[in-house]
């Protein structure tokens, strides 16, 4: 039910899996100095040594084997490669232990996917003003060149930024995430802001320098859930689901896809917001500079980290202090009938990814697109026979052949997250998302496979095999 040369892949991220946090000249991240900070974390753990992939990666391409997968998207570790975030000092035990994954897995014939952000800004760029520094966009797309250069002869999936609503929202307004600001209604603006624009360059760089001779692809992960009316039949929800979608989705989508700015219903929302509540000065959300390289067609692919669903009704303006939320004047709610997963916010909606794929095919122009994660979480006694999880993935991907088949929507690969248990940020290690099982209680960190680890390499065997005895048809039909 899916295409020739279908990705099926697993993701994980270098803070929530590598440990090594000191090892060899490494420099500190954001999150291990927002971990060392008390109460920030579920009980007060940190990643310092998460699964130790730094150390026993070998045992990581294993359970990759095992699954079957023919690609693996990891991300890079800026301050293990860059410990001052500059290019002034690489750190070269840092540039081998990449080189030394990548090569390995191309030997094992798996595809790397490497995402060069994934939350764990070096504090030494944290102590010049991070992600709300204009300067941040020189200095990334600095790191981008250097990634490009020393990897791209052999990474041809690139993912700049992950998930920059995130970034924004849970780490510069709730304060949540690493740095811990909680600058609410306006950093998280001028953070999103800085990050279309690091991306941009990147891109721009990519195109102009490596993409002839390297081949590759380049595009950011943007997260959103389906937003849907609350009432089908009533315009304020079908309103509110629409802002909804365009203060997460469109929030990124819309600058890089479709006009080179953010969502008009985003910008006369927060200018609107602004005037009612007294607030003076520029519009809270930045305007984008013509002097810059542009936005608009800077991303190669769609790549989608889906979890959930929404019903969506509006709020009814009655926030009295600024915030993101209380721009986009919406309440959310989940919808009774939807099973939820071991945590609160991830209630289970495998055909709300049908729905927003084609979402986005229709308003977007039919990219090409690469599900880059989309999980289901375990919290609780352990369960090895983990059958909803089973279950989650056979009908995520049901609706996903779905979104191909009947949709048309032109998806090319499928990440589960994750590769296996590890660092779930403020959660810490109380929340299981992977395919196998780590043992954080003893120092081996042995990986054990979960039964949906088992469903998942069905699947994918299933799909290979499929895949050759349509070849060998053709083939015999060329023949005849
Ligand atoms: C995403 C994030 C991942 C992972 C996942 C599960 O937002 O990119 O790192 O933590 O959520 O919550």
């Amino acid at each position: 039910m899916f295409p020739p040369g279908f990705a099926w892949g697993a993701a994980t991220s270098a803070y929530q899996i590598e440990g090594g946090w000191q090892a060899d000249s490494k420099g500190p991240s954001i999150w291990d100095t927002f971990c060392r900070e008390k109460g920030r974390v579920f009980d007060d753990q940190n990643g310092d040594f998460a699964c130790n992939s730094y150390e026993l990666w070998e045992k990581d391409l294993e359970c990759i084997q095992q699954l079957g997968l023919t690609h693996y998207r990891l991300s890079l570790s800026w301050a293990r490669l860059l410990p001052d975030g500059t290019t002034q000092h690489v750190n070269k035990r840092g540039v081998q232990y990449y080189n030394k994954v990548i090569d390995d897995l191309l030997a094992c014939d798996v595809l790397p996917m490497v995402t060069l952000y994934h939350f764990d800004l070096p504090q030494a760029l944290q102590d010049r003003g991070g992600w709300t520094s204009p300067d941040i966009a020189i200095l990334f797309d600095k790191y981008a060149n250097f990634c490009f250069q020393t990897f791209g002869d052999r990474v041809k999936l690139w993912i700049t930024i992950n998930e920059p609503y995130v970034c924004a929202k849970l780490g510069h307004e709730d304060g949540i995430h690493a740095p811990g600001l909680k600058e609410k209604g306006t950093a998280p603006y001028v953070v999103g802001h800085n990050m279309l624009r690091a991306h941009a360059m990147a891109w721009h760089s990519y195109s102009s320098v490596y993409r002839e001779k390297q081949g590759g692809a380049v595009s950011l992960a943007i997260n959103s859930d389906w937003f849907e009316p609350l009432d089908p039949g009533c315009d304020e929800d079908i309103a509110a689901a629409a802002r909804a979608l365009a203060f997460t989705l469109g929030w990124f989508a819309w600058p890089v896809f479709v006009t080179g700015d953010y969502p008009e219903v985003m910008k006369s929302a927060i200018d609107a917001q602004s005037e009612k509540l007294g607030y003076r000065g520029t519009s809270r959300l930045p305007r984008f500079s013509e002097d810059e390289p542009t936005i608009l067609g800077t991303a190669d692919f769609f790549a989608l980290n889906y979890y959930t669903s929404r019903k969506v009704k509006p709020r009814g303006g009655c926030e009295k202090t600024l915030s993101t939320k209380s721009d986009q004047d919406t309440e959310e709610v989940v919808d009774p009938s939807w099973p939820i997963s071991g945590l609160s916010w991830l209630a289970v909606v495998p055909d709300g990814l049908r729905k927003l794929l084609k979402y986005i095919k229709d308003t977007l122009s039919s990219p090409a697109v690469y599900i880059t994660e989309n999980g289901f979480s375990q919290v609780g006694p352990l369960q090895m026979k983990d059958v909803h999880r089973c279950e989650f993935y056979k009908s995520t991907i049901s609706e996903l052949s779905k979104a191909v088949q009947e949709d048309g929507v032109d998806v090319r690969g499928y990440f589960a997250w994750s590769l296996m248990d590890n660092f779930e940020w403020a959660d810490g290690f109380s929340v299981r998302f992977g395919l196998f099982h780590v043992d954080f209680s003893h120092a081996e960190l042995n990986r054990n496979i979960y039964q949906s680890g088992q469903e998942y390499a069905n699947i994918i065997s299933k799909y290979k095999s499929d895949q050759r005895k349509s070849e060998q048809l053709s083939k015999s039909n060329v023949d005849c």
